[in-house]
């Protein structure tokens, strides 16, 4: 016998959530999905949750169990009972419409605003074969090789689930951040040898609300239930936006500024980083640092004026010789 502490909440009906105790007896070799099915087959049907394939390929029965985002087709209940109980949420970072279900507008807006298709070569002159019957339409073939397809078959993975984006800091900070998910479908055209937006695509996205506004938490990384794995792509459209000499934003700025401090005295200058971050050209930038500075110092938090050096450059230097290397 496991306890489900189930969210519930009827719009229409609740003045607000409630959690409800459903007493289960577990088959063996259940799922969450298995049990939140019986509960409604069995105990209450008014009980709401997404579902469909049951096999971890369509991304709808994301919930939280015991505080975190996964599939419940793909979780066996047997690895979530603490102390007799499972407690099963609705994802983060998402309306509740109902119990357990969501409004995920924003977040298929947000990988909508990533142009998640193809930009073609406009110059391939179609039809080179004749992709349809009657020779019509289609353009020529653009094949790709395993290396190349490589390097966007991690987020080809995603099933989009919005698990990643439920426990995202940044997101939860700001709700115009693109998120990990979108990021992801991102770096998936970015790096994929047929489109022909890169240059366009990597400028878009070192935008404000970009890829420089992830906080390098890692919870998407965590929660994915698939290889996508966000941060490593995300970790990937930054290193192609530094290659590309896409700088001129705060986070890139950041970036060199930071790798610079470190390769002249082995730590962080932190008197100069943020001056470095938001550019030394950008007055009211600049302005807008004093206020945190005074801060600081009235804490006592402020760095040493004098920026030292530690004992082991010799060490950093052969580290940055061999990462170049
Ligand atoms: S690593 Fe970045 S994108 Fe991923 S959850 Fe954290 S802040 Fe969000
Ligand atoms: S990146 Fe992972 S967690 Fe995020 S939507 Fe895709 S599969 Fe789900
Ligand atoms: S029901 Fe499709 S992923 Fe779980």
């Amino acid at each position: 016998m496991v306890i489900f502490s189930i969210f519930r909440m009827n719009p229409e009906k609740d003045k607000g959530p409630y959690y409800k105790d459903y007493e289960l007896n577990i088959p063996e070799g259940a799922t969450v999905l298995d049990c939140l099915n019986l509960i409604k087959w069995t105990q209450d049907g008014t009980l709401s949750y997404r579902m469909s394939c049951r096999s971890a390929i369509c991304g709808s029965c994301a919930v939280k169990i015991n505080g975190h985002p996964k599939l419940a087709c793909k979780t066996q209940v047997v690895d979530e009972i603490m102390n007799g109980e499972i407690r099963i949420e609705p994802i983060g970072n998402a309306k509740v419409l109902k119990d357990l279900v969501v409004d995920l507008d924003l977040f298929w807006q947000k990988i909508e605003d990533v142009k998640p298709w193809l930009i073609v070569d406009k110059s391939l002159k179609p039809p080179t074969p004749p992709l349809q019957k009657g020779g019509k339409g289609g353009f020529e073939e653009q094949r790709q090789s395993p290396e190349e397809f490589h390097r966007i078959d991690a987020a080809s993975t995603c099933i989009m689930c919005a698990s990643c984006c439920s426990d995202c800091n940044s997101w939860e900070a700001n709700e115009k951040f693109l998120g990990p998910a979108a990021l992801a479908k991102a770096q998936r055209f970015v790096d994929d040898s047929r489109d022909k937006g890169k240059l366009e695509r990597i400028i878009d996205l070192s935008k404000e609300n970009g890829m420089w506004d992830c906080t390098h938490c890692g919870e998407c990384w965590e929660r994915c239930p698939t290889e996508t794995k966000p941060l490593d792509r995300i970790i990937t459209l930054r290193t192609t936006a530094l290659e590309m000499g896409i700088t001129g934003n705060n986070g890139a700025r950041h970036v060199n500024g930071f790798v610079e401090s470190i390769n002249k005295s082995g730590i962080l200058n932190e008197n100069i980083l943020p001056i470095k971050s938001i550019g030394i050209f950008n007055i009211p930038g600049l302005l807008s640092l004093i206020p945190v500075g005074i801060r600081m110092f009235l804490k006592g938090k402020n760095p040493p004026i004098i920026h030292k050096h530690i004992d082991e450059m010799d060490d950093v230097k052969r580290i940055f010789k061999r990462f170049k290397k």
